[in-house]
């Protein structure tokens, strides 16, 4: 029996970019996102055979940083562990890429926990455990999710069919975490008090778009939500960015296709990757173009 639990990546379409709280963990601002089913993670425990703690992703052995981090998340709501555990996770999406591999793999440990130990947690009880480990996570529990600053975690209902694909620019592990990068970003970039109040009226906008099933909205929100979220990298100190020459490539190629009539719209998180949003009745004919058009790989993430 494949006794895996499995969590779901999911990407903001209004950003979670700093923390107002680290205990509990709250976001400066209002964020939502769409989950993607076919990018996930599965993770089993097991009783280590090695009497130590150990943690594998994709069959490597994690570092003593990355075992103390995730040691120390499970410590918080599973009291007295009297055991030596083994995580094993496999992630379909590339790890530390900026492809949302913390949101489903904290899901899936999260899950794996409540089934490994017995915990018999709801739903709702998981969600907000889960954003304790990574924020974003929580979201990953609902096709479509909003984490509001106060913790509350809501299904959002939308009738339009959302997909993503991903125009792979680099899958490489990145070289300062989505939380190193948001904790610079809040305590030094000059437009972060500036980035917060746009991206919560970003979040109102997007949630009457949704409501009126008004993609031509959606996109543009998501784009200038990402967009934004990436100044305040530019206005850190030290200043960064996560986007290369070949992230703006992409975003180029995403605006061309839309202004030959073919409606997308992109955005990006913390790595070079930019995701591709569009309606699922679209798919054959931009992934065509697309394919045509760039010469890397393209991540199809939803069915
Ligand atoms: P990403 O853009 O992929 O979400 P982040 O920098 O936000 O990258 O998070 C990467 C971190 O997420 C990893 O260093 C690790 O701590 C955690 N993570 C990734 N995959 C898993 C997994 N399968 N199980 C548990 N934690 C994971
Ligand atoms: C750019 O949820 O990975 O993807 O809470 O510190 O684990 P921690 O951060 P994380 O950050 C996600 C940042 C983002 C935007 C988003 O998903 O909303």
């Amino acid at each position: 029996m494949d006794s895996y639990s499995v969590g779901y990546a999911n990407i903001a379409l209004v950003k979670y970019w700093g923390k107002k709280s680290k205990n509990p963990v709250l976001p400066y601002n209002p964020n939502l996102s769409l989950r993607l089913d076919n990018l996930y993670s599965k993770t089993k425990i097991e009783k280590s055979k090695n009497n130590e703690n150990e943690f594998y992703i994709n069959d490597e052995k994690q570092s003593l940083e990355e075992l103390n981090k995730i040691m120390n998340f499970i410590q918080k709501f599973v009291p007295n562990i009297n055991e030596k555990i083994t995580i094993k996770s496999y992630n379909t999406v590339p790890t530390a890429a900026g492809l949302s591999s913390s949101s489903s793999g904290t899901m899936a440990l999260v899950l794996a926990c409540n089934e490994y130990f017995n915990l018999q947690k709801t739903t709702k009880e998981l969600v907000q455990i889960s954003k304790e480990g990574s924020g974003s996570s929580c979201r990953s529990f609902y096709k479509m999710a909003s984490w509001l600053e106060n913790g509350e975690v809501e299904e959002i209902k939308c009738d339009l069919d959302l997909s993503m694909m991903v125009l792979v620019v680099d899958e490489n592990r990145k070289k300062i975490s989505s939380r190193e990068a948001m904790e610079r970003c809040v305590t030094t970039s000059t437009n972060f008090n500036d980035w917060v109040e746009a991206a919560k009226i970003d979040f109102e906008e997007m949630k009457i778009a949704i409501k009126e099933n008004d993609f031509s909205k959606i996109g543009e929100i998501t784009e200038r939500n990402a967009l934004y979220m990436h100044s305040t990298t530019e206005y850190a100190t030290p200043s960064f960015s996560f986007l290369t020459d070949d992230s703006y490539k992409a975003m180029e190629l995403v605006k061309n296709l839309r202004n030959e009539g073919l409606e997308c719209y992109f955005t990006m998180d913390a790595g070079p990757n930019v995701k591709v949003l569009y309606l699922k009745e679209n798919h054959e004919k931009i992934y065509r173009e697309l394919e045509k058009l760039w010469k890397k790989k393209i991540i199809q993430c939803t069915q």
